[in-house]
């Protein structure tokens, strides 16, 4: 049977505003474009483990909302399963304010409604999901709590446990020493102190970031980590080694969730057996491709064509 990856998650419903540039306090802009699209950190990486190729399942929670029927619909017609979904009446289904500027860069208000109510109390039929998988992954746009739960259990049951610590909400020490890997980009990174002080306002190069990565593992902060430094790729340390992996040069069109891309194809693979310096390749690869188009998992690629452009930009 296929590994099997559950991801358990924020899903949002993005509303989503283009514009030139964004607007200063007291500034009104005229929106070049406007979507409304599904969203959530969680909900794009299952979407992008999903399309890499991988079964992929999605505990989330959403409200009994029209929102929560667009998600769960939408869901359905991208092929992911939806049977660990609860509908929670009386709180809206997360939502995400986004605006993206002519640069490709973007800013998000999120609001997190029935994510907030993701506890570490899980039903039976999720447990049961949880146990069977081969693969976890969290992040932080559900409670720190449930992340330190399913940290402990995954660890437990002897589970590879992948965290996305995005946005960076403070987890115990001992949930992130489990990680395998930490994701993390270069803000989140500098948030969980994997920067050390004396170079704590400094921008770093990608060979500095890979030291810090390596040093992170050898002193027990996590199993391993992988982080991203967008236009310039990767880097990833783990027991046997560290590495860094370039991003395809591209003109970035709109980077909302193109580091979702990244963690949920990177976890796919890993849940196939590829190694950390692989996965991490092709989950550049996918990211990259990703900010090519607009929205999230709308510009996701299917895994024949993340395979053929890492080849292409020997990436795999
Ligand atoms: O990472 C991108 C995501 O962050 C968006 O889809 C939005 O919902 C926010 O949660
Ligand atoms: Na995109």
């Amino acid at each position: 049977t296929s590994p099997r990856l559950v991801v358990v998650g924020s899903l949002n419903v993005d509303s989503t505003s283009y514009v030139g540039h964004f607007p200063a306090p007291g500034e009104t802009v005229e929106s070049t474009g406007f979507a409304v699209a599904l969203g959530g950190k969680g909900t794009n990486q299952a979407v992008a483990a999903h399309l890499a190729g991988v079964e992929t399942e999605l505990i989330a929670r959403v409200g009994t909302d029209s929102s929560g029927d667009f998600a769960l619909s939408t869901l359905a017609q991208l092929g992911v399963a939806t049977n660990g979904i609860q509908r929670i009446a009386d709180v809206t289904t997360g939502v995400a304010q986004i605006t993206v500027a002519a640069s490709g860069e973007n800013t998000v208000i999120v609001t997190a409604g029935a994510n907030g109510l993701l506890g570490p109390e899980l039903g039976d039929a999720e447990t049961a999901a949880i146990a069977a998988a081969s693969l976890v992954l969290t992040q932080g746009e559900i409670p720190a709590a449930t992340v330190e739960a399913l940290a402990a259990s995954a660890a437990a049951a002897g589970t590879r446990y992948v965290l996305n610590l995005a946005p960076p909400v403070a987890v115990a020490p001992a949930a992130l020493a489990v990680c395998d890997p930490l994701v993390v980009n270069e803000h989140e990174a500098r948030a969980v102190g994997l920067v050390p002080d004396a170079a704590a306002d400094d921008s770093l190069s990608a060979e500095q970031w890979q030291q810090l990565a390596a040093s992170a593992v050898a002193a027990g902060r996590c199993r391993s980590l992988v982080i991203t430094l967008g236009s310039a790729g990767a880097v990833a340390a783990d027991a046997s080694g560290s590495w860094h992996r370039q991003a395809p040069r591209v003109t970035p069109v709109d980077t909302t969730g193109a580091g979702d891309c990244f963690t949920g194809t990177l976890a796919a693979f890993l849940a196939e057996g590829r190694s950390l310096a692989e996965a991490t390749g092709l989950a550049a690869a996918a990211g990259a491709l990703s900010v090519q188009a607009r929205g999230t998992v709308g510009s996701y690629a299917p895994r024949a064509a993340v395979l053929a452009f890492a080849a292409e930009h020997a990436l795999a």
